[in-house]
């Protein structure tokens, strides 16, 4: 018995990297899964038919996989994952949003192109693949389905030289608290991970500050760390769970903040600036002493 047993799972950009850790993870467990991949560079050109590749090796392990090599950038594209997920297994109940680009340039230097391709995979992605499956999950009240969404530190504490990425990674997360909200009536699930896994996407980054990757650090560092994480978010056991962030990188798996009010004043009148020159610092004070708070209570534990 696999915890995944009659599920239908769809995972974007599953042919390397996370993704494709993902797919092997859910057909382990005893899921039928549509490996997408356009397969084409890191910076989001070209295109391959790695996706097949996976689909033998879930083949391989006695599992059920079918290939899909859209652009999840293109309405037609999510709406496709749906129709072979329907043409070859018959329904859907689970959905990874993994494919993702990057195009690093700081703003000085970030021209459209640059800023378009990153959107469009990543945040516009998002909404092609997920709204077929919002409408197919309301149409035939398919309850219990699960959204794996994928979102970045990036976006969620910031990163110098990703304006593009940090900005699609950030609208990721917002993303996932409207649909956890709007799919809950369905006892469908929506949350969003934030990875850290050594993939082709973030190895040639150490490499270019000198640092060679070995095989050790593959094995503690890989993406096999991140799928065992998304498995069982899709699974029964994480039914109750929903609208929230999960960061997970070589063995360690946490949740993070979401947006809060931390502390605040108020008056009927307007503020004047001579007060908010008094408040403000007291503002300020309140959240470094809420992110020193979460600094402590965020510290790996060893199990
Ligand atoms: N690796 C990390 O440390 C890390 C950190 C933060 C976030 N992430 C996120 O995790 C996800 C997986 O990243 P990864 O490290 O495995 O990268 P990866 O490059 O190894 O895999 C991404 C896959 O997505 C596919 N893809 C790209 N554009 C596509 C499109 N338009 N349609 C369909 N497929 C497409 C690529 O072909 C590739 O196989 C991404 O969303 C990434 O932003 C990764």
């Amino acid at each position: 018995m696999g915890r995944l047993d009659d599920k239908v799972a769809v995972i974007t950009g599953a042919g390397r990297g996370i993704g494709r850790d993902i797919a092997l993870a859910m057909a382990a467990e005893g899921a039928r899964i549509v490996v997408n991949d356009l397969g084409g560079n890191t910076d989001g050109t070209g295109s391959g038919m790695i996706a097949d590749g996976v689909v033998d090796e879930i083949r391989a392990m006695g599992g059920e996989a079918a290939s899909n090599t859209s652009s999840v950038s293109e309405v037609s594209g999510g709406e496709s994952l749906l129709q072979t997920a329907l043409d070859n297994f018959g329904g859907m109940d689970i959905l990874v949003n993994n494919a993702g680009i990057l195009r690093d340039k700081s703003i000085f230097n970030m021209d459209e192109a640059d800023w378009d391709a990153v959107i469009a995979v990543h945040l516009k992605g998002h909404y092609c693949c997920s709204r077929p499956f919002a409408q197919y999950i309301r149409e035939n009240n398919r309850t219990g389905c699960r959204m794996i969404n994928f979102s970045s530190v990036s976006g969620l504490f910031g990163n110098f030289g990703q304006a593009n990425y940090g900005a699609a990674k950030a609208g990721i997360a917002g993303f996932s608290r409207v649909l956890a909200l709007e799919l809950a009536k369905y006892g469908c699930t929506v949350n969003t991970i934030s990875p850290g896994a050594l993939t082709r996407m973030t190895i040639p980054l150490r490499e270019a500050r000198g640092e060679e990757v070995s095989t050790t650090e593959l094995d503690t560092g890989g993406p096999q760390h991140v799928a065992p994480v998304v498995t069982w978010l899709a699974s029964e056991e994480a039914a109750s769970i929903s609208g929230q962030i999960i960061h997970c990188a070589s063995g360690l798996v946490g949740i993070m903040q979401q947006p809060a009010i931390i502390k605040s004043f108020q008056k009927s009148e307007l503020w004047t600036l001579d007060e908010l020159d008094k408040r403000m610092p007291e503002l300020i004070e309140a959240k470094q002493a809420n992110d020193e708070a979460a600094r402590g209570s965020g510290a790996a534990s060893s199990v």
